[in-house]
Order: C-alpha cells, then sequence, then structure tokens
C-alpha cells in the first residue's frame, strides 16, 4: 500500500477520515498537528511564541518524515502553502477532502477543544479569505478530491479505499 495523504481546510475532517481509512486498511496512521504538538507543545501557544513560519519549518520536517513510512497521513490544513511541501507532495497518493467554507467555518466554531491560530479567533471573513486562498493548491495537488459536506466519515473512508486499493 501507498502512504494516503489527507490534505484541506481546517474542519475538513482530515483526523476523522483518517482513523476510519486507517482502521478499515488496518495500516499505521500519523495525525501530523498531534506529532507537533508532543514535539512543540500547543500550537496555538507556539505561534504566539515564535510565529507562524517557524511552526511551518517543523511542519516541513515531519512531512518529509512521515511521508517514509507506508501509513495514512492527516496533515494541518496549511501544509500546502510551503513549495518545499508542494514537491514533496506532487508524486503521492494525496486525497483532498472538500467542503463549503461555510460548513468549515460551522465546523472549526463548533470545536471547542482545538484552538486553531488561523481560524478561532478570526473573522468568518478571514477564514474564507484563506480558504480562497489554498482552494486552487489543494485542488493542484489531489489525485482525487472528496466532498465530505454533508456525508458521514464511513462513506467518505469507503470513497477514498475504493479509490486507492
Ligand atoms: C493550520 C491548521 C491546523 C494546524 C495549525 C495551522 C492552518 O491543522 O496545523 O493550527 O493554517 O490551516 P488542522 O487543519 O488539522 O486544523
Amino acid at each position: 500500500m501507498k502512504s494516503i495523504i489527507l490534505i484541506g481546510f481546517m474542519g475538513a475532517g482530515k483526523t476523522t477520515i483518517s482513523k476510519q481509512v486507517a482502521e478499515i486498511l488496518d495500516c499505521q496512521r500519523v495525525d501530523m498537528d498531534d506529532v507537533l504538538v508532543e514535539r512543540i507543545g500547543s500550537i496555538s501557544e507556539y505561534f504566539e511564541k515564535y510565529g507562524e513560519a517557524s511552526f511551518r519549518q517543523h511542519e516541513t520536517a515531519l512531512l518529509k518524515e512521515a511521508v517514509h513510512q507506508k501509513s495514512v497521513i492527516a496533515t494541518g490544513g496549511g501544509v500546502i502553502m510551503q513549495e518545499e511541501n508542494q514537491k514533496v507532495l506532487s508524486d503521492k497518493m494525496v486525497v483532498y477532502l472538500k467542503a463549503d467554507p461555510e460548513i468549515l467555518i460551522d465546523r472549526i466554531r463548533k470545536d471547542k477543544e482545538n484552538i486553531r491560530p488561523n481560524a478561532t479567533h478570526k473573522k468568518d471573513s478571514e477564514i474564507k479569505n484563506l480558504f480562497y486562498a489554498r482552494e486552487k493548491m489543494y485542488e493542484k495537488l489531489a489525485r482525487l478530491t472528496v466532498d465530505t459536506s454533508n456525508r458521514c466519515p464511513k462513506e467518505i473512508a469507503a470513497e477514498i479505499i475504493q479509490h486507492v486499493a
């Protein structure tokens, strides 16, 4: 099995879907945000103390490590903006989990446990602008695009597996 890399905006369901896919395929899973929290502590506090650019360096280093393991990888929503990462992802099995910005914003607002420095305390208009700035790159890197707007995780995972298996 090739690694399956899930990309998409915050709230797209990368973590949830990666768990389902890894369970069905009985394979390893890497949640990049979780690994980064183990390495650098809270992401929102890290952004505040050291800035986003420094966070991106950790994220870029981790992506390079993660793609060498056969696994399902849940990336962070901003991983696709670094040119270095775009190169790494360009020949991989990348799946874009897509949803309407209104739905993404609603999920982000409801997720009280996960404070996202690029979204949680931002206005809806700012989040939408970030989404539109990234949308083309998600689409460009994807081998497969799956709409997650109004579907259950099991159904989405099954569609991914059908395409990659
Ligand atoms: C970010 C997304 C987050 C996390 C960090 C930055 C972003 O991951 O990596 O807060 O800029 O889109 P999720 O997409 O898993 O929320």
